[in-house]
């Protein structure tokens, strides 16, 4: 079968795979396939990815038994299902095993069904939809706030919505690509300012300003970058598009509520609620739902995202059980128990990270619920991603189109309920797993440049 996976021993295995050609090769190069047969000319990408399934090394279509809890089940990347300390699921808070989210998830489903029925224009709001709204808003300080289905739609939705062909979009470098994509969907005038280089930032502006004083710009950023584990510096940034007559929006999808005090995120931590233009967030990561937000000051951008924000208009909403389960793990991110959870993410971040750093590895960025560990080539990050799995270490390596090229990395993400005991264990296994990647043999690439 052409799936089946090839008994690896790594103990003398890796010359046979890098020899295999699994270790080559990256999406980008079957980005665009060529031809007029639309049906049949995706086969090569096809073929590339069964031969790194067949020698574990494709480790994206794993599934999940039960709850992304800290010790998983997990099936998948040529292993049978096993468990495992699972650093791939964002489950930040670990709200999502929480009894009184699951408890308040199934009274919903019991009262409301399981279905919206329509986009949030025709009838698909709720009372919980509503009340998520006010508490976004209350959290972030913002008004005016408008509910999305996915994050990826609110993301793409706001940027679309807001920004015309006649206006600019300034974005930084590595931006998530639910921002990218609604920027070159909304312009042609987009460009790119190096990642968290603000005085980039101010020399683009300025440039833009000289020639075009009538189109808008909008300036978009993350509060935390989920690659790098970084923020950038949201006053100045704020502060540069004020002088330069531009608008700021900040997708806050990582830190909400993982971060900051009370759950307020990097714009909290940064002394900006309520101070920056726009904020555009995900519940997907701490909130153990799906959906997403935009929230701001002016009723009027409001109602413009209301009527021009495709994913807003033509896609269902959220449903009452997704709207009402945000909302309590809302009520104990903002409270005491919050407190307490990011309390224990941030003790196993710092953990982690101190761990790592004794082992001689390289972490990317500061304390935050991600700890993104350096491999550099994307065989190295296949190869330690395959080789932790083994261990029953369950890590997600991330390379292009996730990162640049030749910037592969493998993502740790953590949860509060993560104990101490498995953050030790851990740490020696993903140390390991890197440097035998590192030092493992070159990969083999064929005279295309494919695998
Ligand atoms: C920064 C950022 N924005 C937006 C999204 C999209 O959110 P969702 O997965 O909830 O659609 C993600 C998810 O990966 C993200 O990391």
């Amino acid at each position: 079968m052409l799936n089946e996976p090839i008994p690896f021993d790594p103990a003398h295995d890796l010359d046979a795979l890098a020899a295999s050609g699994a270790l080559g090769g990256n999406v980008a190069l079957f980005r665009q396939p060529r031809g007029p047969d639309l049906l049949r000319r995706s086969a090569p990408l096809e073929e590339w990815c069964a031969l790194r399934t067949r020698h574990g090394v494709w480790p994206y279509g794993r599934t999940l038994e039960g709850p992304p809890a800290p010790l998983a089940t997990v099936e998948g990347d040529g292993l049978a299902a096993a468990q495992g300390i699972n650093f791939a699921s964002q489950d930040y808070l670990s709200l999502a095993s929480h009894p009184a989210v699951i408890d308040r998830a199934m009274q919903v489903l019991a009262e409301s069904g399981p279905h919206s029925a329509g986009s949030a224009i025709l009838l698909g709001n709720s009372r919980y939809s509503a009340a998520l709204e006010e508490a976004i808003g209350a959290l972030l300080h913002c008004q005016q706030v408008v509910l999305f289905p996915t994050g990826w739609g609110a993301a793409f939705g706001a940027v679309t919505a807001l920004a015309h062909p006649g206006d600019h979009v300034v974005i930084d470098a590595l931006a998530h690509a639910s921002l990218r994509q609604g920027a070159a969907a909304a312009t042609r005038n987009v460009t790119v300012f190096r990642h968290l280089d603000c005085d980039h930032l101010r020399e683009l502006l300025a440039g833009i300003r000289a020639v075009d004083a009538n189109g808008a710009i909008l300036v978009v950023t993350e509060g935390l970058f989920s690659m790098d584990a970084d923020s950038p510096d949201l006053p100045l940034t704020q502060y540069l598009c004020r002088e330069y007559g531009a608008t700021l929006m900040v997708d806050v999808a990582h830190d909400l509520g993982s971060m900051g005090p009370g759950g307020s995120g990097a714009i909290g931590a940064q002394g900006m609620l309520g101070k920056i233009d726009i904020v555009m967030g995900a519940f997907s990561k701490t909130f153990a739902s799906n959906g997403g937000f935009v929230a701001c000051s002016e009723r009027s951008v409001r109602r413009q995202l209301q009527l021009f924000a495709g994913p807003h208009m033509f896609s269902n909403a959220l449903s009452p059980v997704q709207a009402a389960t945000v909302l309590e793990c809302l009520r104990i991110a903002t409270g005491g128990e919050g407190e307490g959870l990011r309390a224990d993410l941030m003790r196993n971040a710092v953990a982690l990270r101190a761990l790592l750093q004794e082992e001689g590895m390289r972490c990317m960025g500061s304390p935050s619920p991600i700890v993104p560990l350096w491999t550099g080539s994307e065989a190295a990050a296949r190869i330690a991603g395959m080789l932790l799995a083994r261990e029953r270490v369950f890590v997600n390596p991330m390379e292009f189109p996730g990162v640049p090229l030749g910037a592969a990395r493998l993502r740790l993400q953590l949860m509060a309920q993560h104990t101490p005991a498995q953050v030790r264990r851990a740490a020696p296994l993903l140390a390991a797993a890197v440097r035998r990647a590192l030092e493992a043999p070159r990969p083999v690439l064929r005279a295309s440049g494919q695998a």
